[in-house]
This record gives structure tokens, C-alpha cells and sequence, in this order.
């Protein structure tokens, strides 16, 4: 007797039903301790007062290239390990990586991450950003499924000292009403505030037109109301990937900083500064400043003053 098509089917696509499985099972395994939940209750379990300072590293942009031929023509392996590594030996009381750590969200990629992430001795809680790589697929609709199973919520805030920190969900391409309202309460707060997020606001222009195109490295929806809301709440700083470079805008107000070269491949840009680099955070009740550690081995300061960049 012939069994029937479904069954057919089945058999043929049990082995793969089978690995993606056992895939799941290894990656919810492997993720677990890298948990959002698990690194803040890290954080929360040395406590920090508002009159004390403490260092955070930011580091940028991580995934290889999603082509090989992008990988072969830009990418410089092992620059996002090497900066991990040497963040470790900051003095720093968290880490926040700013988003696109993985080319594809797929369980394989983030199998593949958190795998080499358990073998670098990170010590300081890993906090991070979703970017649009992230997701499923990194343009159009698709989901972030993946990476929510592993880290947790996409929108979150903490405090530490007399700061409240945000990370903020732009890998869609837009920020909708509903984060502006999430936003709005979240920055209504008598501490200082500074914001992660991935994907700059289109109205940051000096990074976000690219040959001739207004705004295309940047998103669209929701960036003129995103903007008008961290100046009217005065976010101190807000912190941006996705373009692999490094900056500085002050912007109605606001202080942003581009900080996308976390180990990606540096590919040819709108902005001028293209290195690999992350970021040394010194923030206490005199406010925040920050130190560029550049994989070079050089290390700038970023000044304190109004800051009119060139284009490239
Ligand atoms: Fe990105």
C-alpha cells in the first residue's frame, strides 16, 4: 500500500524539523544566561549611588556582511572579539552593544554568536540593541522573533546611579505611536536620561543622505516626532549604530553619537570618520562624556562643546 502524500512529506522533512528543533533546543540553552533580564539583574546586584560615577563601553555594529562578497571586499575578522576583549579591561559596569550582531536573524547565526560570546571571557553585563539584521530578514517586514527568544523585550529601560537608560526598538525602520508613548513615560523621570538605539532619525542628515538621497540611511516613520520628544524631555545622549562610521551631532538640543564601528565591515559611507572603534562612557552627576578607543590603539576624547561636523 502507498502512503498517503502527507505522510511522504513528513518522513521527508522530519530530519530538518528534527535539527531545527535540537537548533532551538541548543540556542535557548546557549542564550539563557545572556538573558536581558539575567545581565540587568547583574548590574542591579552592585548597587551605584546618584553622587558616584561609573564607565559603560558602547561598541557598535558586529555582523560580517551578509554577502561574501561584501565579507571578502570589507570585512576584517575577529575586530569585534578584539574590542569585546579589550572592553573588559575598562572598568566598566555593563556593556551595550548597539545593534546588528548577528547578518540574519536566523537560530543558526545566533547559534554561532553566543557561542564565540561564551568563549571571551566577557565579565561585565552584556546589555544590547536589536537592529535590523537582527531580524529575520534585515529590510522590509519580518520578524524579530529570533532575538526576542534569546534576549527578551525589545523596548526596555534601568536605572543605575542617578541615570535612567533606554534601549529603543528603531530595527523595523520606524518608531511607532505606541513607543513614543512607552518613550514619553519612560524619560518622565527627575534623572538624567541617555538612549540606545540602532537606526539613526532620517532628520540627522549629515549621516543619513547617501548619493544624493535624502535620508535612506536612516527611518522615515516616526523620526521628526522621535526627535521633538528627546528634546522636549532634554535626553542627555543618544546613541546610534547601523552606519559604520563614528560622529557627533548636537541636534536641537541633543547630543547623538554614532558609534557603528563595533567590528563590521566598514563599507564606503556618507560620513567621514570610518574606523573601527567603541566607546568608554563616564557618567555621574556632572553629567557624561565620552572616550573613543580606537582599534588602532589611539584613543580620543570627545569635547564637551557644540560640535558642527563636515561632510565627507
Ligand atoms: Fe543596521
Amino acid at each position: 500500500m502507498v502512503p498517503p502524500i502527507s505522510v511522504v512529506a513528513d518522513r521527508l522533512l522530519a530530519p530538518s524539523a528534527s535539527r531545527r528543533r535540537a537548533a532551538a533546543r541548543d540556542l535557548a540553552d546557549l542564550s539563557a544566561p545572556w538573558r536581558t533580564k539575567r545581565q540587568l539583574a547583574r548590574l542591579g546586584a552592585v548597587k551605584r549611588y546618584p553622587h558616584e560615577s561609573f564607565r559603560f563601553a558602547v561598541l557598535g555594529d558586529a555582523e560580517p556582511g551578509r554577502f561574501w562578497v561584501w565579507r571578502k571586499l570589507f570585512n576584517q575578522p575577529g575586530v569585534f572579539e578584539t574590542q569585546v576583549r579589550r572592553a573588559q579591561s575598562e572598568a566598566c559596569d555593563f556593556t551595550v552593544q548597539l545593534g546588528d550582531m548577528v547578518s540574519r536573524g536566523t537560530e543558526e547565526n545566533y547559534l554561532a554568536f553566543f557561542e564565540a560570546l561564551s568563549s571571551w571571557e566577557v565579565s561585565t553585563p552584556y546589555l544590547s540593541v536589536i537592529g535590523n539584521h537582527d531580524r529575520r530578514f534585515p529590510h522590509g517586514t519580518t520578524d524579530s522573533q529570533t532575538y526576542r527568544s534569546c534576549f527578551g523585550p525589545v523596548n526596555y529601560a534601568f536605572d543605575r546611579g542617578g541615570w535612567r537608560f533606554v534601549s529603543l526598538d528603531t530595527s523595523a525602520h520606524r518608531v511607532t505611536a505606541s513607543q513614543l508613548r512607552w518613550l514619553d513615560r519612560v524619560l518622565d523621570t527627575p534623572q538624567r536620561t541617555a538612549v540606545f538605539t540602532h537606526i539613526p532619525p532620517a532628520v540627522l542628515r549629515e549621516w543619513t543622505d547617501y548619493g544624493g538621497a535624502r535620508g535612506v540611511g536612516g527611518f522615515k516613520e516616526g523620526a521628526l516626532e522621535l526627535t521633538d520628544l528627546l528634546s522636549r524631555r532634554g535626553v542627555a545622549r543618544v546613541y546610534l549604530g547601523h552606519i559604520h562610521a563614528f560622529g557627533v551631532q548636537d541636534y536641537k538640543g541633543v547630543r547623538y553619537v554614532l558609534s557603528g564601528g563595533g567590528g563590521s565591515p566598514l563599507f564606503p559611507c556618507g560620513v567621514k570618520d570610518v574606523f573601527h572603534h567603541y566607546l568608554v562612557v563616564e557618567a555621574g552627576p556632572d553629567g557624561i562624556r565620552e572616550t573613543v578607543r580606537c582599534a588602532d590603539g589611539r584613543s580620543l576624547s570627545i569635547p564637551q562643546a557644540r560640535i558642527v561636523l563636515s561632510r565627507a
